[in-house]
């Protein structure tokens, strides 16, 4: 049986992938926070009749990567066959209004939090001559809109990574894909739409996008979990999977000029004092 790791398995993508992937023959060791989370997610997994194991994990902290891999590693006699980088925050807001540390902690859980986990995991692959890395990217990660560009920063720089790291890996049997959702009805997309910092200046802007974003309502996760599930069946993965509108039309706009792109953002942001 593969073993599949899943960060951040308690919520959202993560969870449904991490019991998607138990229900369909891999082996999944996902990764919780806490001890509470964990045991719910144990208890999920028993509730449709698989099962899973959990490990504790913060990616933002380089003690706590090294003493679950340890783990990870011993459950699975020299390392995971996969490692499905899915954890992720997202703090709403203008450029100037995001704060230091909350831009910070997007950076370190969106990309130096999937680079800590996916180096710690490469050395076995790399012995083993074959793995699977999966990064949840983003359609964020492919066009910058307003009111995200923390979030799309993060997002904009874990592509660029896994670009050289797939590069890097082209010789070794370890295959590297990106996942390239947009809009996803998860807590982090309701945290997301619930509002910007107090006393923000684009709180017009904002619930323009808000009232875009509801108009429909946005696919569940289980379309990113059966993503996850096909990169990880199929011989030859792609590099990047393209999910829902927002992630086709993120990648026809990249190819747009930028006036363009300008000019739909400033007609969003034109109604608030600026
Ligand atoms: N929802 C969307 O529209 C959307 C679209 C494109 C891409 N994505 C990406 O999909 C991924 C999952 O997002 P989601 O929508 O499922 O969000 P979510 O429901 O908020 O779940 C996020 C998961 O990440 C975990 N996490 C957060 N910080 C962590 C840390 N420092 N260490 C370990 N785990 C941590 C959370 O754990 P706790 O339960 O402990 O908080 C939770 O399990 C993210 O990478 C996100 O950027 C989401």
């Amino acid at each position: 049986m593969k073993s599949v790791v899943v960060t951040g398995a308690t919520s959202g993508i993560g969870r449904t992938t991490a019991l998607d992937l138990a229900a369909n023959g891999f082996r999944v060791i996902a990764t919780a926070r806490s001890a509470e989370k964990a045991e719910g997610l144990t208890v999920a997994a028993q509730a449709q009749g698989t099962e899973l194991s959990t490990v504790l994990l913060d990616v933002t902290d380089p003690q706590s990567c090294q003493n679950a891999v340890i783990r990870i590693n011993e459950s699975t006699g020299g390392g995971p066959w996969a490692l499905v980088n899915n954890a992720g925050i997202a703090v709403p807001g203008a450029f100037e209004e995001v704060s230091e540390s909350d831009a910070r902690a997007m950076l370190e859980t969106n990309l130096l939090g999937v680079a800590r986990m996916t180096r710690l995991v490469l050395p076995g692959m790399r012995h083993r001559g074959e793995g699977r890395i999966v990064q949840m990217s983003s359609a964020g990660g492919l066009v910058s809109v307003p009111l995200n560009g923390w979030y799309c920063a993060s997002k904009h720089a874990l592509e660029a990574l896994t670009d050289a790291l797939r590069r890097e890996l082209a010789t070794t049997g370890v295959q590297v894909s990106l996942i390239e959702p947009g809009f996803i009805d998860t807590p982090m997309l309701s945290n997301a739409l619930t509002g910007l910092p107090p006393g923000s200046r684009f709180e017009t802007a904002h619930t323009t996008v808000r009232r875009a974003i509801t108009m429909r309502t946005p696919p569940g996760p289980d379309v990113v979990a059966r993503t996850v599930r096909r990169a990880l069946s199929v011989r030859s993965p792609r590099r990047r999977y393209r999910i829902g509108v927002e992630s086709v039309a993120a990648r026809a706009a990249f190819l747009l000029p930028s006036a363009a792109l300008d000019m739909v953002a400033r007609m969003v942001v034109s109604a608030d004092k600026g």
